[in-house]
């Protein structure tokens, strides 16, 4: 029997989304023969039944582009849904009943959820109300419980290591500090890897708290032995041994409602201040999320396209895919729901860039 599927983007856009609705799209169609129908902006679009059919066709020419031709949302949480009342007063409402009759009168079968941990949190609770859903994970800040990697953060990497190498010559003629702000939530994942690619002097993440007297200590260490400059990559979530995370403002009706930004600058004229030497930040911000997305995740979401599809052709429900070693597996959405995925202390990573002289500031 022919199945129809929905399919929805959920959470900050990053490279591979429309990857990933490609490679279901055309499973579903072409090797299954299914129906598939796109939810736009995310959960809204579930909530207030606006979709899109998707076909072989119009899935065309996808595979490269960033974005989603979906349209997302990080902002609508189905089970606390933002609804504005004529007399403009707002209240929050679990629309989740409203999802799942918009479901059943489209006749969807199934639900394909592309999104980070708000997403598959949601996707979670629909699993619990009977509904057949299979997680994909995206994030650019490979936060994701349950999978190695998720797509997008790869093409962030590449991204942030371009801005790295691009800020050395500056950084050297002018014998300055340049400080670069990547992306990544509470997680250090962008910052480590594209810091250790991009050949960067001190890299803090949010998992390692630093001490400016550390920070100064390498950098100190570098003009002793003749490099006047010194590149510093450090995460948006970072907090000092006795401070707190730099929060660029609160989004009251967001699942995750901080949104962090700005710890650059502080750092910017803390080390320019004990140091005397000039220093610059830049906040690489958005560019992370934008632009052509690299081969490596055209194929990671291609396979975890491809595999989502499968899963719900052998009836499986209630999993997310995930890449474990160099295999695509379902883990539970249980198992996934609610928790996040930090640099781990021991990470290579870390004790590679500590070998070779690289700063954590801690
Ligand atoms: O989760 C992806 C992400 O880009 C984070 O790295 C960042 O903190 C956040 O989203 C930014 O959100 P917004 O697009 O709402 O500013």
């Amino acid at each position: 029997m022919g199945k129809k599927i929905g399919i929805l983007t959920g959470g900050g856009d990053c490279p591979g989304l429309n990857a990933v609705i490609r490679a279901v799209t055309r499973c579903c169609v072409y090797d299954y023969g299914w129906e598939v129908i796109g939810f736009k902006d995310g959960y809204r679009g579930l909530v207030m039944n606006d979709y899109m059919p998707l076909t072989y066709d119009n899935v065309s020419g996808l595979l490269d582009r960033g974005g989603t031709i979906l349209g997302t949302s990080n902002r609508d949480n189905p089970f606390h849904f933002r609804c504005q009342n004529a007399d403009g007063s707002v209240e929050y409402r679990d629309m989740s009943s409203q999802v799942m009759e918009n479901l059943q009168r489209e006749g969807v079968d199934a639900l394909i959820t592309i999104g980070g941990d708000g997403t598959q949190t949601a996707a979670y609770d629909f699993s619990k109300m009977g509904l057949p859903v299979v997680g994909v994970p995206k994030t650019i800040d490979n936060d994701l419980y349950g999978t190695d990697m998720t797509f997008g953060f790869q093409t962030a990497v590449n991204t942030a290591t371009e801005a790295l190498d691009a800020l050395h010559s500056t950084a050297e003629s002018h014998h300055r500090l340049m400080i670069l702000e990547v992306m990544g939530r509470y997680a250090g994942w962008i910052a480590l890897t594209a810091g250790m690619a991009g050949g960067a002097d001190v890299i803090l993440i949010p998992e390692l708290a630093y001490d400016p007297a550390h920070i100064v200590e390498a950098i100190m260490r570098r003009r002793k032995s003749g490099r006047h400059y010194s590149i510093l990559v450090v995460s948006e979530g970072v907090k000092q041994t006795n401070g707190s995370l730099v929060v660029r403002n609160v989004i009251e009706d967001s699942p995750d409602k901080i949104r962090l930004g700005g710890v650059g600058m502080v750092l910017a004229d803390q080390l320019e201040e004990i140091t005397g030497i000039e220093a610059r930040a830049m906040v690489l911000g958005h560019l992370q999320r934008g632009g052509r997305t690299i081969p490596f995740d055209r194929i990671l979401a291609t396979r975890f396209g491809a595999a989502a599809a499968a899963a719900l052709k052998q009836g499986q429900s209630g999993v997310m895919m995930a890449l474990q070693g160099r295999d695509i597996v379902s883990v539970p959405l249980s198992e996934v729901a609610g928790r996040q995925r930090l640099v781990p202390l021991d990470d290579p990573l870390i004790e590679i860039g500590r070998s070779i002289g690289v700063s954590f500031g801690d």
